[in-house]
């Protein structure tokens, strides 16, 4: 092990990233199984995609002046010079593979989701890490207000099915290449006689990211942009009827919204609908989730034209809600048979006990502690063990197991073959 002046290093996990614990893994896995069942509920595929990219692909994707882009990206050169970057989200990977393997077509719809990790350089904080992990669902190939309407459910159903309450979905569009620019002229036209009392990184977004503006959580700044001029209102015809028909879809399904005219997301690629999903519980990073529609993305990647629309939850704050909510999350498997072993000459018979019942796909479990009996007994409470089984010189000799049910205390006797019919 290193050391430094007598002192011992020890090696921690690298900043923002933290490791899932067994204890925590199964609410992990708990949070996950949700997510995969709403997904095959709603004829969902899983996709998996590399957790490296070449760096472009999330420089035009996602947008040259994005914070993700500009600042947070871990992009290295790899041995043959090329550049490299460990993916700060799913979807451009998504539409990245949906082009290269020709998934796509008139009259396809590719119904596709990921649950992995991603990276991003960000100032570690509650909720915030350097490593953190995504469900990612992407409805790819068609541009029907109704399939918004449809991401949008599933998002809320997923985490209705976990227990959580009190959400609330933000939903704002962002219009489309068409009608955006006239908006962001308008805007800015708006803010220029402020420019001097805007904090300092509006000021740097003004000419290059100036809707990131209106989500400043600046006092000063939301002040100034609390009466700015609202996308909504200069939306064209089909953006608009478009917002019009995802309102209607989800009022006819009954999934209350709020409309968020400051919502506009950190990634550059956004057409029309935009969305959130937010949890009182969880601060100043309080989005459980975040989505919307990416018609124009395919094509900035330099693929095809395809219309595309889906929405991504942060696995750590749907567990840290769920904790917080003090929601229950179901119990693990608990241990079904100890092998107790009383004499350690029949530790090999024993041993053979606890294979055979593991092989029927019982959870046994036996002692390597070369503990005594009532140490034995003691760890078998401890791990919750349904029953003991006892081996010695008696029960080996007699062709009969004792198995003692630990929770009414009685014991019977069965053949050593027959364990689990007792
Ligand atoms: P995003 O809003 O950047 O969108 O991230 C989606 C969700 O990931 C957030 O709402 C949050 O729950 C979680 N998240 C983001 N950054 C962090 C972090 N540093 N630490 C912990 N959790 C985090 C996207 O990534 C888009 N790809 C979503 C999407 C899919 N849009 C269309 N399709």
């Amino acid at each position: 092990m290193a050391s430094n002046g007598g002192m011992v290093l020890v090696i921690k996990a690298p900043r923002g990233t933290h490791d899932i614990l067994p204890s925590e893994m199964e609410k992990w896995h708990y949070v996950e199984e949700v997510a995969r069942k709403v997904a095959s509920d709603y004829g969902y595929k899983e996709i998996r995609t590399p957790i490296f990219e070449h760096t472009e692909l999330f420089s035009r994707g996602i947008g040259d002046t994005t914070d993700i882009v500009e600042k947070e990206m871990y992009t290295f050169k790899d041995k043959g010079g090329r550049s490299i970057t460990l993916r700060p989200e799913g979807t451009a990977s998504i539409v990245r593979a949906i082009g290269e393997h020709k998934l796509y077509g008139k009259g396809k719809l590719q119904k596709l989701f990921m649950i992995g990790p991603m990276f991003r350089y960000e100032r570690p904080q509650s909720g915030r890490y350097r490593q953190f992990w995504q469900l990612d669902f992407e409805a790819i190939g068609s541009s029907d207000p109704y399939l918004d309407v449809e991401i949008i459910a599933l998002s809320v159903e997923i985490f209705s099915r976990l227990g959580l309450k009190g959400l609330s979905v933000e939903l704002n569009s962002v219009g489309c290449p068409k009608c955006r620019p006239k908006y962001k002229e308008l805007l800015k036209d708006y803010l220029r006689p402020y420019f001097d009392d805007l904090c300092e990184s509006c000021q740097s977004r003004f000419d290059r990211n100036v809707l990131r503006i209106l989500d400043c959580k600046n006092e000063g700044c939301r002040r100034i942009t609390e009466s700015a001029p609202r996308m909504v209102d200069y939306l064209c015809e089909e953006c608009s009827w478009h917002f019009e028909e995802v309102k209607k879809g989800l009022n006819s399904l009954g999934i209350p919204y709020k409309i968020n005219h400051r919502l506009v997301r950190g990634l550059d690629y956004y057409t029309k609908t935009a969305y959130e999903v937010i949890s009182g519980e969880l601060g100043a990073q309080n989005a459980v989730c975040g989505g919307g529609r990416y018609d124009g993305l395919s094509e900035d990647i330099g693929g095809p034209s395809i219309p595309g629309v889906g929405f991504a939850a942060g696995v750590e704050r749907i567990v840290l809600t769920m904790e917080q909510q003090e929601v229950a999350f179901p119990r693990s498997r608990g241990m079904e048979y100890f092998v107790v072993v009383l004499d350690s000459r029949y530790k090999e018979f024993a041993a053979r006990v606890v294979y055979e019942l593991r092989h029927r796909g019982i959870y046994a479990d036996m002692d390597y502690f070369g503990r005594s009996l009532k140490a034995q007994m003691r760890y078998a409470d401890t791990m919750g063990a349904r029953k003991v089984v006892f081996v010695g010189q008696e029960e080996v000799d007699s062709g009969m197991a004792k198995v003692k049910d630990m929770q009414t205390g009685e014991q019977v006797e069965v053949e050593w073959g027959k364990i689990g019919n007792e």
